[in-house]
């Protein structure tokens, strides 16, 4: 008997072998439709073969920089083999090429699918361009250019041999302890969602088959955005209410947009591993919003439920609840491939369950035409990464990214007639300009504070620089050699903040894995700003960080605050564009910024109950208020219309006429806010559902409409399901004020 079965396997396996190479109707005809020859691929394949196209692997570059040659010839035999379907971190276009030929040499000679984090940019390769990162694109507020940043993303991912980013991150951060803060698009679910959406039409067009398209992938899924500790990883406590008015949104409306992959989330979701939840990502993700692409792991995620989360006895246990909650790829390397076989061989994991995930894979490598043309050329790059026109949006990005947080006696822009300029500060030179997953990058491709003030000064003004150090090494005799430079000058700029420079920065303070139990500035650095405003010149204090930092005492004591996040490689020049006037500011904050710690957990769209009572000592309120931002200009709000009867279901038309009544022009992001009266569940006391940026010069009046969209009328009710309930609603806006109905 067992003869017979040995006889048939075989039997079988050399006719696959055999069809392969010699039936003329092969996978490779283009003539076929792509379901076609998935289906044929798919009936050629060994079980092993499936199994490898649901494998990750890092590039070998990485290894062998990283002394681990042995792991990256393994690597490259399994290549060879057909075993391994994706890789991820590799270095350069010579080395995707070199692998990509490796898998061409395979049996069945299946391309690999090559990602990157490309977050912000393609800041993790060399000399590609680097965008503000997203905290800074959401203060933007310009789908537009959010969509524009994408689009040039994929560009340049595309002529360096990559085909899928894992990006956008698209979750909602309600603790600016959490080191990714900065990765995100904000504290609010609509603002996060509208600028997700756009990151995945942006990378993936309305078709990824089109050149210069990538594959999206929405992270983290779901809502490690408010870690119980701020820290990553850590577990989620969240209602099922609040999973649905917050963290759910931003993820549906990229699954809308047409998302092609997900990534789900580090952490456990009460009590649940995200890796292991079939409620997130089957329940949830596929038959509730039919999602219809791939679920890749994080990081070691599946190998996590038994090394983290201890929900599986071990690397068996934990490949099987990953495969059936909904995982289809394993991120990354040795380890998956072996139980994963031996899960179908015993009958644990259905093979159709198996081929199902593994057509995913093969239908996206069709569609992104990578059997036809898997290989970039190498001589193309340079003209293609940080091309003057690419460089050029990111400076108008990191310009419209930049928040007035504060402009007492109109200090700011800095007058004509200034003659001593003095600067100093941790941040006005290195790299935290250039923010997480960003590696090294060209020094001429960067343009710091000192960088970028050196090189757009007016002609009858001098710049006095002055190197204090680096967040962890400003000493007391630092700050005493800048008190005595500042005394002579007419206006003190101070470059402070955090680093969350990835590659390696000796005075990190924040990004991925970087936490803090504090949101102070770190190290000497009030101390430099205090001793500086005593000194009497007129102070300016420039922030450069990922996350929202409380500083009360500047807010309380320096006339004029920026917060330009992280504005990317063009950074220095758009500070120093906004500082000179040559742009007038018009970012608002996409988060709170709190007093202190002890605020958080704190976001705007509170429900009602957290005004019964205020603290003891100090004040409620955060220290600057999401979608606050100055200009250099007045905007005047007047006529704020809109009909006073809504039927449930209608999409609510609101007029609205704003006119610059000051002497610059400038961008103005107009916000509407709503908030439900009486409602049979609490709800927010005001949450952003529209927003339009508009510009306008001195004197210049425009109406604008906006529509908010009926579903921001919903709830989720008492038995927990979406509805709008009649009542009245107020619109809020620039100030103003008035009321609808919905009516039944
Ligand atoms: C990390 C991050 C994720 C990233 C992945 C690959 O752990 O959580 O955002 O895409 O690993 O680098």
């Amino acid at each position: 008997m067992k003869k017979n079965i040995i006889v048939m396997i075989l039997l079988l396996m050399f006719s696959q072998v055999f069809l392969a190479e010699n039936n003329e109707n092969t996978y490779f005809d283009t003539n076929l439709t792509v379901e076609e020859r998935v289906n044929d691929l798919l009936s050629r394949m060994t079980l092993r073969e499936k199994i490898g196209q649901l494998d990750q692997y890092l590039g070998t570059a990485y290894k062998r920089k990283r002394g681990n040659d042995s792991a990256a010839t393994k690597t490259e035999e399994l290549i060879k083999k057909g075993y391994i379907g994706s890789l991820l971190i590799v270095s350069t276009a010579k080395e995707a090429n070199e692998l990509q030929r490796l898998a061409e040499s395979s049996r069945l000679k299946i391309p690999l699918l090559i990602a990157q984090d490309a977050i912000h940019g393609h800041a993790l390769y060399y000399g590609a361009t680097v965008f503000p990162t997203a905290v800074g694109i959401a203060s933007t507020g310009n789908l537009e250019l959010a969509k524009k940043a994408a689009e040039i993303t994929a560009k340049e991912l595309r002529a360096t041999g990559y085909q899928w980013t894992f990006s956008p991150n698209v979750d909602v951060t309600r603790d600016p302890r959490w080191g990714r803060t900065g990765e995100t698009f904000g504290e609010d679910p609509f603002l996060v969602g509208e600028m997700g959406k756009a990151f995945v039409i942006g990378y993936q067009g309305d078709d990824i088959s089109q050149p210069n398209r990538v594959l999206s992938c929405i992270k983290h899924f779901v809502a490690g955005g408010q870690p119980i500790d701020g820290k990553n990883f850590a577990p989620m406590d969240v209602s099922k209410r609040t999973l649905h008015e917050i963290f759910f949104p931003p993820f549906k409306k990229a699954v809308d947009a047409g998302a092609w992959t997900l990534m789900a989330a580090h952490n456990e979701v009460n009590g649940i591993p995200c890796h292991a939840s079939e409620y997130l990502l089957t329940d949830i993700l596929r038959n509730e919003w039919d999602f219809k692409g791939f679920v890749v792991s994080d990081w070691h995620d599946i190998e996590a439920l038994y090394r983290i989360h201890y929900v599986a006895d071990g690397m068996k246990d934990a490949t099987k609840q990953a495969l059936l909650a909904g995982v289809d790829m394993h991120m990354y390397g040795e380890g998956f491939a072996k139980p994963a076989v031996e899960l179908v061989e015993e009958g644990a994991i259905p093979i159709s369950l198996i081929d199902a995930k593994v057509k995913l894979i093969l239908e996206t490598k069709f569609r992104l035409g990578l059997f036809e043309n898997r290989y970039v050329d190498l001589d193309e790059i340079e003209n293609v990464i940080a091309s003057k026109e690419h460089r050029e949006v990111a400076l108008q990005i990191a310009r419209e990214s930049i928040v007035l947080l504060k402009n007492e006696n109109q200090l700011l822009p800095i007058k004509s007639d200034t003659k001593k300029i003095f600067l100093t500060g941790p941040n006005a030179t290195g790299n935290a300009i250039l923010g997480d997953w960003t590696w090294k990058q060209p020094e001429e491709n960067v343009f710091t504070v000192v960088k970028g003030l050196q090189e757009n000064l007016p002609e009858n003004m001098e710049l006095n620089y002055f190197d204090c150090g680096n967040i962890y090494s400003i000493t007391d005799s630092s700050i005493a050699l800048a008190v005595k430079e500042a005394e002579q000058s007419d206006i003190a700029l101070v470059v402070v903040g955090g680093n969350n420079f990835r590659d390696g920065a000796p005075d990190r303070t924040g990004g991925e894995n970087w936490a803090r139990s504090d949101i102070k500035l770190y190290g000497k650095q009030i101390e430099l700003v205090q001793a500086i405003e005593k000194t009497g010149t007129p102070t300016v204090v420039i922030l450069i960080n990922g996350r929202p930092l409380a500083i009360p005492w500047i807010a309380e004591n320096i006339p004029s605050i920026l917060e330009t996040w992280e504005p990317g490689m063009e950074g220095g020049k758009a500070i120093a564009d906004v500082l000179f006037g040559e742009y007038n500011p018009s970012g608002k904050l996409p988060f709170s910024i709190p007093r202190s710690v002890g605020q958080l957990q704190y976001w705007y769209n509170y429900k009602p109950s957290r005004e019964a009572r205020d603290y003891k000592f100090g004040e409620t309120g955060p220290l600057y208020d999401f979608g606050h931002g100055l200009s250099y200009t007045t905007f005047e709000y007047s006529n704020l219309t809109f009909t006073d009867k809504v039927s449930a279901g209608d999409d609510v038309k609101v007029k609205i006429t704003i006119k610059n009544t000051g002497s610059y022009s400038g961008d103005e992001i107009v916000q509407i806010y709503l908030n439900d009266e009486v409602s049979s569940v609490t709800t927010p006391v005001r949450k952003l559902v529209a927003f339009q940026k508009i510009s306008l010069e001195p004197n210049e009046e425009k109406i604008v409409t906006l529509t908010i969209p009926s579903i921001q009328l919903a709830l989720y009710n008492r038995e927990m399901k979406q509805v709008i309930e009649p009542g009245v609603f107020k619109v809020m806006a620039g100030g103003l004020i008035d009321k609808f109905e919905v009516v039944e």
